[in-house]
């Protein structure tokens, strides 16, 4: 199967507990093959994830190795039965992109009990660290000081009145970034939290809890922390349907995370000011960890990965084309 093909898969086929095994077919256990458990939260979220599941198929859509994928729909006890799921049928490595933080202590302790390594990946969450191997991907509250920098920076000592559009509450990625601009709210007194929300990563949820806000809050908001590049599109679309200016040097500013490049486009266009990355590619991260603990090499506990942030009066073209996603 080409790389365009399995990506045209995980857009048309999200179904739990597909199947993909390298070298061209599905095989048992039997076949000396790793078998791989991936409980990613939802397939086909936002662009951000789906980024991530074509990287996870990608990656190991290559002989030796058989990876499942089961998509919880971003429910977070489903997705502990699919975990369940994998112990029950002694998958070899299993892999997490954990929906909600917590809820994680009990299936992770049978993990352990069934010998299975546990990689947490993307999405840290709330369990003593002997149950789970390790944890690779971003420092999500580093990722919200990079904006909170930038908008301590563009509004100095003028009233910043800000809206938080979260993610979906209690995940990994929700958690840190709203964290960051708590403790920005907190250090600045010319900081307003006017409105807070979940828009579920979701631009029409967003563009509907924006739009409310304006009703109430009117021309009061001069800046909107969305917690994903989804949200902040949403946001900007409520904005400019009502005709109130976004973005550049004196709109309402925009913060966004992710900096996938459709929205990196919109942050050279000066509709995003600042949008901080978050790397979905997490496919060879992963296997280079599976293929260590093969070779009985333990992997570093905690791996964050270097991400940048990119504003709407710095950022090229180049830096754009350059972007693998
Ligand atoms: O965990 C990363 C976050 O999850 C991304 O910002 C969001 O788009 C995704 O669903």
């Amino acid at each position: 199967m080409s790389k365009k093909i399995v990506s045209l898969v995980v857009v048309l086929v999200l179904a739990a507990g597909l199947v993909f095994a390298g070298g061209g077919g599905q095989k048992g256990k039997s076949s000396g093959d790793i078998r791989i458990g991936f409980a990613q939260c939802k397939a086909d979220e936002s662009d951000w994830r789906m980024a991530n599941t074509r990287s996870m198929l990608n990656t190991f859509f290559v002989p030796g190795y058989q990876l499942t994928l089961a998509d919880s729909n971003n429910d977070a006890a489903k997705q502990v039965a699919d975990v369940q799921s994998f112990i029950d049928q002694e998958y070899d490595y299993i892999v997490i992109a954990a929906v909600n933080m917590d809820g994680w202590d009990t299936v992770l302790r049978n993990a352990q009990r069934a010998k299975i390594p546990v990689i947490l990946v993307d999405r840290n969450i709330n369990a003593p660290q002997d149950l789970w191997t390790c944890y690779v991907g971003p420092d999500f509250k580093v990722e919200g000081t990079k904006a909170t920098d930038w908008m301590k920076k563009h509004f100095g000592d003028k009233p910043v009145n800000v809206v938080n559009l979260q993610g979906q509450l209690g995940s990994g990625a929700q958690v840190g970034r709203s964290a960051a601009l708590d403790d920005a709210i907190a250090a600045n007194s010319n900081w307003t939290l006017v409105a807070r929300q979940t828009g579920d990563w979701s631009t029409d949820v967003a563009k509907q809890v924006m739009t409310s806000w304006i009703q109430q809050y009117g021309d009061r908001i001069n800046c909107v922390y969305a917690e994903n590049d989804n949200m902040a599109d949403g946001a900007i679309q409520a904005l400019q349907e009502r005709g109130i200016k976004v973005g550049g040097a004196d709109g309402v500013a925009i913060i966004s995370f992710d900096a996938n490049r459709p929205y990196l486009q919109m942050t050279l266009a000066g509709l995003i000011n600042c949008n901080v990355e978050c790397n979905p590619l997490h496919g060879p991260r992963v296997k280079g960890i599976i293929d260590s603990l093969e070779k009985g090499i333990q992997p570093k506990k905690i791996e964050y990965i270097e991400e940048e942030a990119f504003f709407w009066d710095t950022i090229t073209q180049a830096v754009i084309d350059a972007r693998q996603y």
